[in-house]
């Protein structure tokens, strides 16, 4: 809709001379942040998504260290839910579930683990799991685990840009025998 052609006319695409990684396309959500009216348009929006669910919304937000919190927080915010942090093990305080660890595409040499602290989503949750956007899905993947190894289950998977030829969803939807192949992931906009 209109907000999408907002967003996509804002964006900046870095080309790999730019980028800090050695990656095709680089997207800064910096155009949606330093953009106080797109920033409201796009936290309103996703958040009247979730209070339009009614009794199927979500009772948890989950946000990915870093640039998940900046979308995640204001959404749980808004909806006046607990705002759950998703980071790296070695960041994370106290007791704790830990994802399988996962290379990036763009091979990091060392895999990450994620964390949740333990009992911070209680079982029978509904999560929304928000994050700047999604390129191979392997980030998300290790947000469906933290979910899984809860107890609660996913509402969805949003981000507000997907990469489409990175083809993260295929591998959401194919990822540990298709265990999250029924798990929807929405996004505001898509890039080829
Ligand atoms: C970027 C982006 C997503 C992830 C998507 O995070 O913010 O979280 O990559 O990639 P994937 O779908 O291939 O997993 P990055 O690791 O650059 O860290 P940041 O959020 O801390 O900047
Ligand atoms: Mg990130």
């Amino acid at each position: 809709g209109e907000l999408a052609k907002q967003i996509a006319s804002q964006l900046t695409w870095f080309s790999p001379k730019f980028s800090p990684k050695d990656v095709p396309r680089f997207y800064d959500i910096s155009a949606v942040t330093e953009n106080p009216a797109l920033f409201q348009a796009v936290v309103k929006s996703m958040s009247a998504r979730y209070r339009s669910m009614g009794d199927a919304a979500p009772t948890h937000v989950l946000g990915f260290d870093a640039r998940g919190f900046l979308l995640g927080a204001p959404i749980a915010y808004e909806l006046g839910i607990p705002f759950v942090m998703m980071r790296k093990a070695e960041k994370s305080p106290g007791v704790l579930l830990r994802s399988e660890p996962y290379h990036k595409e763009y091979a990091e040499a060392h895999p990450d683990t994620m964390a949740i602290r333990k009992g911070s989503i209680g079982p029978g949750s509904r999560v929304v799991l928000v994050d700047d956007l999604i390129a191979t899905g392997g980030t998300a993947i290790s947000g469906f685990q933290l979910v899984e190894a809860s107890g609660a289950t996913v509402v969805e998977f949003a981000a507000v840009i997907g990469i489409p030829f990175l083809d993260g969803v295929a591998k959401i939807h194919s990822e540990g025998n298709g265990k999250f192949k029924d798990v929807p992931v929405f996004t505001l906009v898509h890039d080829s």
